[in-house]
């Protein structure tokens, strides 16, 4: 799909619009260049083609604490991601109490149906997912992700018997650590898992170079870990405005740092990090507008280089 906008035309072939209305979920700054009308930027599933909105939410470090002050913030959080479009909730076993305070709030808040839930596990282990499920108050998850890949034998037999079971609808590999990317590589290629999610950000992008084209060959849908790296970018513009070029397609920083990302047609959804609800607003304005070309994105990576 081609979409004009601005005079600036950006292909998005692999990305399908759908037209549900966010703004009212906006806060005053996000909403600013959105319009109720525009379409939400989603990624495609490669293996089933099943759409998913673009921008989701990571839960790493945030709700680690499984009491009543992290449940009102993930609830809050929550509420603004699905208010506001969006599906994706990624979290994992070894995230300290994230998988109960998940559980409890789509429980209390009956989300189930509106999120698509990811987890990781340490290991093929059975008493690991069944206590994944049991925090998560689910018979199944959406995907089942295998954590960390540190070997190029780690297989995905069990996870696969699983999906068989119906226990998740899609596996998935990971890995952050760029001395285990080869062996991320020889799995991602020899099993096919659904997904593979990777550290990728403006300032981040070694996985451009093997993870992303082998992702596109092996037909693995993508998510972005890290996409401001742990607010390493957000650090290095504190003080500074947006350029004027960027303006027409990004209403924050937080925009600016994600478009990149959906930017590049591999990329199937972001998974920022927040605690914070206008933070989560924020983030999910990066499904509106278009979205920068090649030339663009190149002059984001030159603006992040040279700060
Ligand atoms: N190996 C793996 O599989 C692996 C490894 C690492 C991460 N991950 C996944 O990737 C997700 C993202 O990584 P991350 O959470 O570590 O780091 P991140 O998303 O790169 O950055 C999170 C930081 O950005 C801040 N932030 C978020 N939205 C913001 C906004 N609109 N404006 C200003 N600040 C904002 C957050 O603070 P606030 O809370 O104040 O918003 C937090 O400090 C994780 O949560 C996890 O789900 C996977």
């Amino acid at each position: 799909m081609t979409v004009n906008t601005s005079g600036v035309t950006s292909n998005l072939s692999r990305r399908e619009f759908s037209a549900l209305s966010a703004a009212a979920f906006l806060p005053p700054a996000a909403a600013a260049q959105t319009d109720a009308a525009e379409p939400l930027i989603s990624g495609t599933i490669p293996g089933t083609g099943e759409n998913l909105p673009a921008v989701g939410l990571g839960t790493a470090s945030v709700f680690n604490n499984d009491d009543e002050q992290t449940r009102r913030a993930a609830a809050q959080v929550l509420k603004t991601l699905v208010g506001g479009g969006g599906r994706l909730i990624d979290t994992a076993s070894s995230y300290g109490g994230a998988e109960s305070v998940l559980g409890s709030v789509i429980a209390t808040e009956a989300l189930r149906d509106k999120v698509f839930l990811a987890t990781k596990l340490e290991a093929p282990d059975a008493a690991e997912l069944q206590r994944s499920l049991e925090r998560l108050r689910m018979e199944k998850v959406d995907l089942l992700q295998l954590h960390n890949v540190t070997d190029p034998r780690q297989s995905l037999a069990q996870f696969k018997a699983w999906k068989a079971q119906g226990l998740c609808r899609y596996i998935g590999i990971t890995s952050t650590y760029h001395g285990e990317f080869a062996a991320l590589a020889t799995v991602l290629g020899r099993e096919k898992p659904d997904f593979v999610q990777v550290d990728y950000s403006l300032d981040n992008r070694k996985a451009q170079e093997r993870i992303l084209p082998l992702a596109a060959e092996v037909g693995a849908a993508v998510l972005t870990a890290l996409p401001f790296g742990r607010g390493r970018l957000f650090r290095a513009v504190r003080g500074k405005q947006l350029p004027d070029w960027a303006q027409d397609f990004a209403a924050s920083w937080a925009q600016f740092f994600l478009k990149y990302l959906l930017g590049d047609e591999r990329v199937t959804a972001v998974i920022p990090g927040t605690s914070d609800a206008a933070h989560m607003a924020d983030n999910l304005g990066a499904m509106r507008g278009y979205l920068p070309g090649a030339q663009e994105r190149q002059r984001m990576v030159s603006f992040v280089s040279n700060l």
